[in-house]
């Protein structure tokens, strides 16, 4: 794990709610498995003060590429750097992914969940093992990147809510109905909490093992608050564990999901 103060080399609008940006940090990128994150300190003054968790979205030639969706003043200010700009940041943190022997492998993206599971379905691709990626958004303007997915030679099948792209309705239900069809080895998911407890439940009665990546507020990221903690079910004792340093990935049928 590594503090650093790193450039930015490119900085882009993706649409007018997301943006993308990659940051010279060999140091980190040699070591960054999918799933890991960066802590990043966004701006000055009080809003610095609480850094941002944001997932690796690939590695490219040894620099980090980083999607995220633009929510509060953190990742406002992240958006407006610019080439050349300097960002800190404290990675890689947490427990990625455990990729997979074989394949069928099936991926399930919900919203800016998408972005943890680029750098999976990439490691996965360079091992030939088969994949298919589900994506899900409220509608098509939520939706960017999909021709540079298709591109990495993925099978990507995808739903939104008001039917404005792909198969109109959650991707839950075209996940539900694909297993009719097939069934996979393993699944991955990443997205908002209904939609992972749903894919879990389906991954239970299938008998496949998942793994989700799951979402809480950070205060430092490095497992010493314990401001991030989840409820996990391990060998029949229910136990709280760090979101950032024990996650942010588990294996879905270990998460305690609310009620
Ligand atoms: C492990 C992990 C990986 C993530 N990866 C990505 C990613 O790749 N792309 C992306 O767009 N978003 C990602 N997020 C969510 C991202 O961290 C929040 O959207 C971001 O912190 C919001 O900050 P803000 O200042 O723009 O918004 P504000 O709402 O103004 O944030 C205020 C405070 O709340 C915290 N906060 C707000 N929402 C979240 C949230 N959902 N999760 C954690 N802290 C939050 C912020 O850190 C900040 O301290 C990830 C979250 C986690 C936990
Ligand atoms: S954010 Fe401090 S322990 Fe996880």
């Amino acid at each position: 794990m590594k503090d650093l103060i790193a450039q930015v080399t490119v900085s882009e609008m993706l649409n007018k709610d997301f943006a993308r940006i990659t940051i010279d940090a060999p140091e980190i990128a040699e070591t960054c498995k999918p799933g890991q994150f960066v802590h990043i300190r966004c701006g000055q003054g009080v809003y610095s003060l609480m850094r941002r968790p944001i997932s690796v979205y690939q590695v490219k030639d040894k620099t980090l590429v980083l999607l995220f969706q633009i929510k509060g003043e953190g990742t406002k200010w992240l958006s407006r750097r610019r080439p050349g700009d300097f960002v800190d940041l404290i990675g890689p943190l947490g427990q990625g992914f455990t990729l997979p022997e074989k394949g069928p492998v099936w991926a399930v993206a919900g919203g800016i969940g998408i972005a943890p599971l680029c750098f999976l379905v990439q490691e996965i691709r360079q091992k030939n093992i088969p994949l298919v990626m589900f994506f899900g958004a409220r509608s098509k303007d939520s939706l960017c990147l999909i021709e540079e997915i298709k591109n990495w030679g993925v099978d990507i099948r995808i739903a939104t809510e008001d039917g404005s792209a792909g198969v109109r309705g959650f991707v839950t239900e075209l996940f539900e109905k694909s297993l009719y069809a097939s069934k996979p080895e393993a699944i991955y998911a990443c997205g908002p909490e209904s939609m992972l407890k749903t894919v879990v439940n389906l991954a239970k009665d299938l008998g496949v093992e998942s793994q989700v990546s799951l979402e809480e507020r950070m205060a430092c990221g490095l497992g010493a608050c314990r401001g991030c903690v989840t409820m996990i079910q391990r060998n029949g004792k229910l136990i709280y564990e760090n979101v950032c340093s024990s996650g942010p990935v588990f294996l879905g049928r270990e998460v305690v999901f609310d009620e």
